[in-house]
Formats: structure tokens, sequence, C-alpha cells
């Protein structure tokens, strides 16, 4: 008999049971934090940067004199929102019942508040009403230094850091980065999906940001790695699996997390007590018939030559020249100048994916099982 709960995790973070290596990341963070210096974490969508957070706050939450907080700043469309979101992470993180979450009230009181308590969740609402500029420059920092004066260091991870560079606020940058230069007892991680956008926040020699942090970039997790992990959470929870499987498995999902993850999920939950190639390719196919719809979806967004541009990528798997004379012949691209135009859009729309090596940059389909979808049916 199989257990009750799915080990294989699609969403979230739950214990260190379930979630595979990342150890010399952990251990980057940890030596970041220790030694003063804030980091920025960056890799492809999906591929765990939240979950690489998550664990190293699990990892964190032994030490007493470590306090951490995350806050997701995806939703935020200006310095309103990240002030607001910030403030209810705060609250979400000290208890009312604790010193400090008393101490936080007192003074988000002073700033005449509106506090609810979302009915579904339970969590936390703030808004703040507020007449000038001044005054939210005034309440961000205000923030900021409240957690900075706490006894404990504080670890401040900001998921989808890229977001503030869309705020109307022209000087965010340059505001969040005087205040940050101000605290002593804060470390950062600025997370973000959005690489030229992220590199650019922290390397162009002109934006505030400029080597102000170390870089941490995510890859794939190593085979062997994976390979051990899916094995042996499939054992533990009562089923066996052939090795050829799990080959399959990681070949399948090209080792991306989400991917890999969601296909052992599903291989999981139709699983008997064994689990042989066959079983595997049955999951494809049904994590494939579930996406149907959003893949239809996509065509219909896409101009037929885009589309065109995607069903090559995904037959060739990975190409590492755009506007090579041999692919752009083979799959009916049009010109070289056609190649980039096209590339250039799907690459914005997170259609393709961009992996700039050493000593060369490859392009896929962003999502895998678009991916395999493509390479399926045309
Ligand atoms: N090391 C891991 N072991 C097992 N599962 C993981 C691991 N890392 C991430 N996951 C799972 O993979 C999925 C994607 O991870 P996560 O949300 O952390 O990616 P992300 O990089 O933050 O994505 P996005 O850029 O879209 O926010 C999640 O369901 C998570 O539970
Ligand atoms: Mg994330």
């Amino acid at each position: 008999m199989k257990a009750k709960n799915n080990p294989f995790l699609i969403k979230g973070y739950v214990s260190p049971k379930l979630f595979c290596d990342r150890k010399i990341e952990l251990q980057k963070l940890y030596g970041n934090v220790t030694n003063g210096i804030d980091t920025t974490l960056i890799s492809p969508r999906r591929l765990g940067k939240t979950g690489l957070i998550l664990y190293f706050f699990d990892f964190l939450s032994k030490q007493k004199e470590i306090q951490t907080i995350y806050l997701d700043i995806y939703s935020a469309r200006s310095l309103n929102d990240f002030i607001k979101l910030l403030a209810e992470a705060i609250l979400l993180k000290f208890s009312l019942k604790t010193s400090i979450g008393k101490q936080f009230l007192e003074f988000l009181k002073g700033l005449r508040p509106l506090i609810s308590y979302d009915p579904i969740s339970g969590e936390p609402q703030v808004q703040i009403v507020y007449q000038s500029v001044q005054e939210k420059e005034y309440t961000l920092r205000g923030l900021l230094q409240f957690l900075d004066k706490q006894q404990s260091l504080i670890v401040l991870a900001i998921d989808e850091f890229q977001q503030i560079t869309d705020f109307p606020e022209k000087n965010i940058e340059a505001l969040l980065r005087t205040f940050i230069q101000q605290l002593k007892n804060i470390r950062f991680i600025f997370c973000g999906s959005k690489k030229a956008m992220m590199v650019d926040l922290f390397s162009n020699a002109k934006r505030p940001f400029f080597a102000s942090t170390q870089y941490l970039s995510l890859d794939k997790i190593e085979s062997s790695v994976y390979t051990n992990f899916i094995k042996n959470l499939f054992i533990k929870n009562d089923v066996k699996i052939e090795d050829e499987a799990i080959d399959f498995i990681l070949f399948w999902s090209k080792r991306h997390t989400f991917f890999t993850q969601s296909l052992c999920n599903m291989t999981y939950s139709i699983a008997d007590e064994s689990v042989n190639l066959d079983v595997v390719k049955k999951a494809c196919l049904e994590l494939l018939k579930q996406s149907e719809t959003v893949f239809f979806q996509y065509r219909q967004l896409l101009t037929p030559a885009q589309w065109n541009f995607l069903i090559a990528v995904a037959k060739q798997g990975e190409v590492k020249q755009l506007t090579a004379k041999r692919f752009i012949t083979q799959y009916n691209i049009g010109t070289p100048a056609d190649a980039k135009r096209i590339s250039k859009s799907l690459i914005e729309k997170e259609l393709l994916l961009e992996t700039t090596y050493q000593t060369e940059t490859v392009y896929q389909v962003y999502d895998v099982f678009l991916s395999r979808w493509l390479e399926r049916e045309y």
C-alpha cells in the first residue's frame, strides 16, 4: 500500500526530507549571511530559487539569534505596494504575542494604517494612506530601521526583485540602496528569474546596486544526486522503481526541477507497487494532456511564424545558432534577420530560454512540457 501523501512536491517547501540536494548553495548562503554579504540569487524560472530560500530559512530556524523574513514582490506595481508587502511580511513573521510583534504594531500605528486579516488565509493585510512621496520614503526607511534595531540578525529575502525596475517611481533603486547601505543588522537575498534584468541591476556600473552583492546562480541538480533522491523517495513511500524508469524521468523532464518533480509526482500518483518505463511514459502523456488547453492558448497568442519557430527549437531540443543557415532553411524560418526578431520576442515572452555559458549560448523552449508536446504533435 502506498503512503497517503505524494512525496514529490510541485509547490512550496515542506521539509529537508522532500528537498533534493542544494547543499553547496546552502553553505554559500550561510557563509554570506555570517560574513555580512548580501546575495543575488538567479536562475531560470521554476528551477528552485524560492525552494532554496525556504530550505535555507528552515536550516536557520534552528538558530535563535537569526530571524528570517520572506518577501515576494511579484505582485508589487509601485513603492506603495512594496511597503505594504514588507509591512505584511513583518507582521506575519512576528506574532503579536511577542515583544517584537507588539513593538511593530506600535510602530505601524504611527503610520495610521488599516490592518485587516484575510478571511481565507488569516494573513494580515496592511493599508497605509499616504499623502506625499516623502511620507512613503520615510515609511520605507522606518520599516527597515525597525528591523535593523532588533537584537537578532535578520535575513530578508526579496523574491522577484527585478519587479522594482517596473515601478513608476524613478529613484526607487537609489532610494533602496541608500537605505540598505545604512543598515547593519540585515542581510539581503535578492532573488529573480529575469537574468538580463537582474544582472543589469547588480553589475551595471551606472546603477545604484552595482557590485553590492555576491551572485549565486542556481543550476540544475546533478544527475546522480537527483537519481538517488528519486529512488529513495519512491522506496520510502512503498513503491519500487526501476533504474531505467528514473533515467527516463530525468531525460524527459530535462532535469528542470519543477518538471522533474511534476513527472515524479504524476508517476507516483498513478503507480501501484512498482514503476517501470511504461508507467513513466503513461505519466508523461497524462501531463501533456493536462496542459494541452494552455498550449493551444499559446498558439492563439502567437503569430504563425513565432509558433513555427518554437516548434523548430522543440524539434531540435536545443539550438546554439538560431540564425544558422541550416536551421532556418530546415524549418522555413526566413532570413537570419527574421530569426533574430522572432527569437527576441519569444525570449521576452519567456517562451524561449536563453542560457549563456562561458563559450556558447544555448536556446530551448522554456516550458519543458510544451517542448515535449510540440516535439510530438508536429
Ligand atoms: N531541491 C528541490 N528538491 C525538490 N523539489 C524542489 C527543489 N527545488 C524546488 N523544488 C520544487 O520545484 C518547484 C519549483 O521550485 P521553485 O518554486 O522554488 O522555483 P523558482 O525558481 O522559485 O521558480 P519561479 O522563478 O517561477 O519563482 C516547486 O514545486 C518546488 O517544490
Ligand atoms: Mg520563485
